[in-house]
């Protein structure tokens, strides 16, 4: 039987990964995988993980199941932390392992719900969202969301193209901080998309996955918390696997919000999704979330610290935009300090990606996306450097 399988297309970025590791030059530089990386380039373990591991380590009694949709307290920490107060009637959840297992669990809950639903990804996007929606065979489309000219959001190519939108159709967006392209809405082009999705009857399927990475914790929820207020079903994929670093722990969470008389039976196709999939939800990370934002004083502690990551990339950011400035002689990129959010894409051809990584030691992904927090002060130069060779 199994020799009837086909050898599946690499992912892209796990070969590059592969390809810097092989790289014997000391002085390569990583810009392709998306983790967070401090100066010294390692991916630290929070302070208040760890602190909440320790009093975990003490105090846990029992490995036994927990509940299929997750802890109730991490569920409800989670709406808290994304929607804020005023959703508990509304709010349907599950703990999902990651980000990604809440965007799969969504994407089952609209193909079970209307089998004909188109799902509208932005172009470009995350490459796992059109792949996960190919896997389980449902009907997609795209809309147009970068221009490469400015660095910035082709809005009206999104809004031309999101016309199209049927009702029942799922729209899906980023919430915050744009993977891969860096580049955001303002809240006054979301209320305008908002407008035309309500006119067509679409839902939206929200993606948070850098809550606290752009703008600040809060101001990364606005999105997501004006589209929560304003439509009726809205699905939310959120992930704690960059903003609490606890990648590895498969910590998520999906939200599904309904009218008061339908959350029951939601949540309970919810429930029943997790129970097909992997039953219970994987409760280490959801349990370390839990424990922080249930404590005043591990909160402080991991949005202290979440700030300070934050702010290391946005300075870096504005370093890079300047160097590149002077290295270049232009402007050209000056977005890179308007983007929010761990990633920028350059708008560099694949063969100029390719003799930076050839000639430069210089990693990124084709597209020409880079990880702002793989660089640190000392690497900023010699990229902007090599950008300007590479340009001349
Ligand atoms: C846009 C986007 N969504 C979702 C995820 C899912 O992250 P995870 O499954 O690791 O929580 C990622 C991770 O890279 C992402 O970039």
């Amino acid at each position: 039987m199994l020799e009837a399988l086909n050898p599946q297309p690499q992912d892209k970025i796990l070969q590059l990964i592969a390809l810097f590791r092989d790289d014997p030059r000391q002085a390569k530089i990583d810009l392709g995988v998306g983790v967070y990386k401090d100066a010294t380039g390692l991916t630290p373990v929070m302070r208040a993980v760890k602190a909440a591991e320790k009093k975990l380590w003490e105090t846990e009694t029992t490995k036994t199941y927990t509940a299929l949709a997750g802890e109730p307290a991490y569920n409800a920490a989670m709406v808290q932390m994304i929607l804020g107060s005023g959703y508990a009637d509304r709010a349907a959840s599950v703990a999902t392992p990651g980000g990604t297992g809440a965007i799969r669990q969504a994407l089952e809950l609209i193909r079970m719900a209307s089998p004909a639903a188109k799902v509208w990804m932005s172009n470009p996007t995350w490459p796992n969202h059109p792949s996960i929606v190919k896997y389980l065979g449902m009907p997609s489309a795209e809309y147009r969301y970068f221009d490469s000219a400015s660095g910035g959001v082709d809005f009206a190519g999104l809004m031309a193209d999101l016309d199209g939108v049927a009702a029942g159709d799922a729209v899906l967006l980023h919430g915050c901080c744009h993977n891969p392209t860096g580049a955001n809405l303002d809240l006054a082009q979301w209320a305008q998309v908002l407008d035309l999705l309500a006119a067509r009857g679409a839902i939206p399927f929200v993606d948070l996955a850098y809550q606290g990475f752009g703008d600040g914790l809060e101001e990364d929820a606005a999105a997501t918390r004006m589209v929560a207020a304003r439509f009726p079903e809205v699905l939310i994929a959120a992930s704690c696997s960059k903003n609490f670093g606890v990648y590895r722990e498969r910590t998520g969470i999906l939200i599904a919000l309904t009218s008061p008389d339908r959350k029951a039976v939601v949540q309970g196709n919810l429930n029943y999704l997790n129970r097909q999939n992997y039953s219970f939800p994987p409760d280490h990370g959801a349990r370390l979330v839990t424990m922080i934002l249930e404590d005043a004083a591990l909160t402080a502690d991991w949005k202290a610290e979440l700030e300070d990551v934050r702010l290391n990339m946005l300075s870096l950011r504005q370093q890079l935009a300047d160097e590149l400035r002077r290295a270049t002689n232009s402007d050209r990129f000056d977005f890179v300090a308007r983007h929010r959010g761990m990633f920028s894409r350059l708008g560099l051809t694949e063969a100029q990606v390719a003799t930076l990584r050839e000639v430069h030691g210089i990693y990124m992904v084709g597209d020409s996306r880079i990880n702002i927090a793989g660089l640190n002060a000392k690497t900023v130069p010699i990229l902007a450097a090599a950008i300007a060779q590479v340009l001349a």
